[in-house]
């Protein structure tokens, strides 16, 4: 039995695995059911990470407990760390959890006293998204078989993206090049250790991977959202027809979504014929059965 809180911090066999058995279970495998019951708890909002993890309870068999944070005991102040002991002391096995705090699981670890359900990761602030990142991985292996040597590109707002943070490390541990695009107050520094900051438009062709992210508004000052314009992001950081028609033959476009229809991606590109973003919602619901399993083992 083990947590799931940072791809980056599992071995890279392990990751191996994770995606090899998303891909098994797709294919048909059977899942490993036990009898256990899991409580999926978002303190954010969210539609696929939040479905796809139900999805996945279901196809393992799992019961499911609900509670809403918003009208739980936690507004009475109960912290994070006694309601998961409550539910561990009432049977629950598996806690799935979304926060806006990053790194909300460090808290919860060093004050564990009393035994409390296995944690899984499920986006933490500006932090890490591990299980967005599993599917991510698991589309491009789906496509390539290998990251060795892959040219992925990821464009937009970094500095506010949980996706980025969690991608950029693991694709690099596996053997991909990375470049990163985008407005240049949303690019930190500190992704410069995982590839360099390059113009959008410079090696466009050469790209196996180009991974475009949201702008969150939710997340960017009131000044950057009066300042911002869609127009202008479009054009100079978003995938455009002209920059579709250059991509080379077999590459792929991905969005961790939802997408801003005509801010990262132009309308009607979102389902093109090199968009694989609604296959990475549906490798969703495999990698998190293999997530659930994994922790579960
Ligand atoms: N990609 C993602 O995490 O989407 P949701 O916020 O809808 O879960």
């Amino acid at each position: 039995m083990r947590n799931y809180l940072n791809i980056n911090a599992i071995s890279k066999n392990d990751v191996l695995h994770l995606i090899k058995r998303a891909i098994a279970l797709k294919s048909g495998d059977q899942p490993k059911t036990k009898s256990l019951t899991a409580i999926n708890l978002f303190f954010e909002n969210s539609t696929r990470t939040h479905s796809s993890f139900q999805m996945a309870e279901n196809y393992l068999n799992w019961k499911q407990i609900q509670i809403n944070p918003l009208t739980s005991s936690m507004t009475k102040g109960e912290s994070l760390t006694d309601t998961l002991k409550t539910l561990k002391a009432i049977g629950v096995d598996v806690a799935v959890i979304r926060h806006s705090q990053n790194a909300w699981y460090e808290n919860v670890l060093k004050h564990q006293g009393h035994a409390i359900p296995q944690l899984v990761n499920a986006g933490d602030g500006s932090g890490q998204h591990p299980s967005q990142s599993l599917l991510d991985l698991v589309t491009i292996y789906q496509e390539f078989g290998h990251f060795e040597g892959l040219k992925v590109r990821i464009i937009g707002d970094l500095a506010h993206s949980r996706v980025a943070r969690s991608n950029a490390e693991i694709l690099k541990s596996l053997g991909a090049t990375l470049t990163f695009s985008g407005p240049i107050d949303w690019q930190p520094s500190n992704f410069y250790t995982f590839g360099e900051h390059v113009e959008v438009d410079e090696n466009w062709s050469e790209q196996d991977v180009v991974m475009f992210l949201r702008v969150q508004h939710e997340r960017i000052t009131q000044t950057e959202n009066q300042n911002f314009s869609s127009k202008k992001y479009h054009e100079c950081y978003g995938l455009t027809d002209k920059r579709y028609a250059n991509l080379k033959q077999q590459a792929i476009i991905m969005h961790p979504a939802p997408v801003n229809r005509d801010v990262e991606i132009a309308d009607h590109l979102v389902e093109a014929p090199k968009s694989r973003i609604f296959e990475q919602m549906t490798n969703g619901v495999y990698a998190r059965m293999a997530i659930l399993e994994y922790v579960t083992e």
